[in-house]
């Protein structure tokens, strides 16, 4: 059955131009609300332990390069369908693919500086959520 809950984080691209406010207001207004938030910067060594997953894929070294180059803005979302309803919201990976009104078509710079990220599975979004807010915050 899928839970409630996504993780985000709003990527150095759109921190850096300021977007920070703009996209938490889509995000609210597309009915998400906010357990946990948090500013903060990944190290180099964080950006890779985050992205273990795609060590193997071609662009592993410049996407954990470019998501510890500024700050970032993790958090937990909680709606119904969270995790499919979010990835509906941001749009494709690549900002020339995503759908008019979402974020990565109105916000985004490029695939690899692409304004947000999003959860893709019920589990990986527990996981990631977990590599960010400790048991007490996501209670
Ligand atoms: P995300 O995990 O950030 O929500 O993005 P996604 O599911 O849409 O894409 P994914 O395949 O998980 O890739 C993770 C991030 O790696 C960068 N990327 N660059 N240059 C490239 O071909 C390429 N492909 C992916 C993007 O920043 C993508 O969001
Ligand atoms: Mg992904």
């Amino acid at each position: 059955m899928a839970t409630n809950r996504t993780f985000t984080m709003i990527k150095p691209d759109a921190t850096g131009a300021g977007y920070t406010g703009k996209i938490i207001d889509r995000i609210i207004d597309a009915g998400f609300s906010i357990k946990a938030m948090k500013w903060t910067q990944l190290s180099i060594d964080d950006a890779r332990a985050f992205y273990a997953v795609h060590a193997e894929r071609p662009f592993f070294g410049d996407l954990t390069e470019y998501m510890s180059s500024g700050p970032i803005v993790a958090a937990i979302l909680e709606k119904d369908n969270a995790v499919v309803d979010f990835r509906e919201l941001i749009g494709a990976t690549n900002p020339a693919d995503a759908a008019p009104g979402t974020i990565r078509a109105d916000f985004a710079e490029s695939i690899s500086a692409n304004a947000v990220h999003g959860s893709d599975s019920d589990e990986n979004a527990a996981i990631e959520g977990a590599f960010y807010f400790s048991a007490r915050e996501l209670a």
